[in-house]
C-alpha cells in the first residue's frame, strides 16, 4: 500500500488476469462482507500483480484504506473498454483519481514512441497523483507534463480545461484521453468536438453487476459497464442530453450533476 495522499492510497495485489489489464479497464473489488465497488486498474506488472488507486471518499473505500499486507480483497475482472493507444502526438488530461488509469496509459504511448503531453489537474499539490513517477516515466520519452491546481500551489492557476483549452487553441493533436469528474469530461468533449480532435473518454457510473445485467451504470443507450468506461467522439454525442448533466441513483433516478 502506498500513501499518495491524505485522501488517496495505491494498493498491489497479485492477480494474473488483472496484471493483464489494458488501460481504462476496470475490477470490481470485493470487500467481504461488506460491498463491491468499481476500481480503475493503475498499475499491471509482468510479475502478475497489479494496482488500483484509490480515493477515500465513503464507506467501502475507507475499509480499503485499512487494508494492510497480506490482507484479503476479492476481485472481478478486468472488464470494459481501453483506451487504444494510438502514434503521433496526443493529448492525456487527467483530473484526480483520473490520473491513475492514464498513468498505465502514458507508460503504452512512450513505448510506441508517441509525443505525449500530459495535462494533471487537482485542487492542491499534495493531491496531484503521481506527479514525481509522470515527471520520471515522461523525462525519458519525447513528452512534456503541465500541472493545474485551484490553489495555485503549483503550475497553472485554475481548472484543468483552462489549460486544455489553451493547449487545443495552441496545437493539433491525433487524440485526446480524459478521466476524472464528469463535468470537466463533458468541457473537454466540447473542446475536442470544437478542434475536430478524436477524444476516448473513461466515464464513470453506478455499478453492480459490472457485466451488463442489472443496468444501474445506464447513460443513455449506453451501459457504461460493458460499452465503456472509455467512450469516443461518435458515442458521446450519442448521450449529450445525459453526458455532463445527469447522473442515476442506485434506484435509477436521474439528478442533475
Ligand atoms: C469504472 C469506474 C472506475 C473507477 N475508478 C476509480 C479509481 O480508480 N479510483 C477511485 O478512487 N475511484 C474510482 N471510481 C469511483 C469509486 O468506485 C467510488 O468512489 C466508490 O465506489 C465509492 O464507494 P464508497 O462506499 O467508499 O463511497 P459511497 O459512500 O458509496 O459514495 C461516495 C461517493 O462515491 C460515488 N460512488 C459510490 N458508489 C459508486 C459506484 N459503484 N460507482 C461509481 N461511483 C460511486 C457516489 O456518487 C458518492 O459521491 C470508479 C468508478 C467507476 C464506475
Ligand atoms: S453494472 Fe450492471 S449493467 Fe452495468
Amino acid at each position: 500500500m502506498v500513501r499518495e495522499s491524505s485522501l488517496v492510497k495505491t494498493l498491489f495485489f497479485n492477480d494474473r488476469l488483472c496484471a493483464q489489464a489494458k488501460p481504462g479497464q476496470f475490477i470490481m473489488v470485493w470487500l467481504p462482507g461488506f460491498d463491491e465497488i468499481p476500481m480503475s486498474i493503475s498499475s499491471t506488472s509482468f510479475n502478475g500483480s497489479a494496482s488500483i488507486t484509490a480515493a477515500n471518499v465513503g464507506e467501502a473505500t475507507d475499509l480499503l484504506h485499512k487494508k494492510g499486507r497480506g490482507d484479503i480483497i476479492g476481485v472481478r475482472g478486468p472488464f470494459g473498454s481501453s483506451f487504444n493507444p494510438v502514434k503521433g502526438s496526443v493529448l492525456l488530461v487527467g483530473g484526480g483519481t483520473g490520473i491513475a488509469p492514464l498513468a498505465l496509459l502514458a507508460e503504452r504511448l512512450v513505448k510506441l514512441r508517441t509525443r505525449v503531453t500530459f495535462l494533471l489537474g487537482a485542487k492542491t499539490m499534495k493531491e496531484l497523483l503521481f506527479l514525481a513517477k509522470l515527471e520520471g516515466l515522461l523525462s525519458k520519452a519525447e513528452a512534456r507534463i503541465f500541472a493545474s491546481t485551484e490553489d495555485g500551489s503549483y503550475g497553472h492557476k485554475g481548472v484543468l480545461t483552462e489549460l486544455v483549452e489553451e493547449t487545443l487553441a495552441a496545437e493539433k493533436f491525433d487524440a485526446i484521453y480524459a478521466c476524472g469528474k464528469e463535468a470537466m469530461l463533458s468541457k473537454v468533449f466540447m473542446l475536442a468536438e470544437k478542434h475536430e480532435t478524436p477524444l476516448q473518454a473513461s466515464l464513470e457510473r453506478f455499478m453492480r453487476c459490472a457485466i451488463g445485467l442489472c443496468g444501474s451504470c445506464i447513460i443513455g443507450k449506453y451501459r457504461v459497464c460493458v460499452d465503456g468506461p472509455v467512450f469516443v467522439n461518435e458515442q458521446l454525442r450519442e448521450i449529450e442530453d445525459e453526458f455532463g448533466r445527469f447522473r442515476r441513483g442506485f434506484d435509477g433516478r436521474k439528478t442533475p450533476i
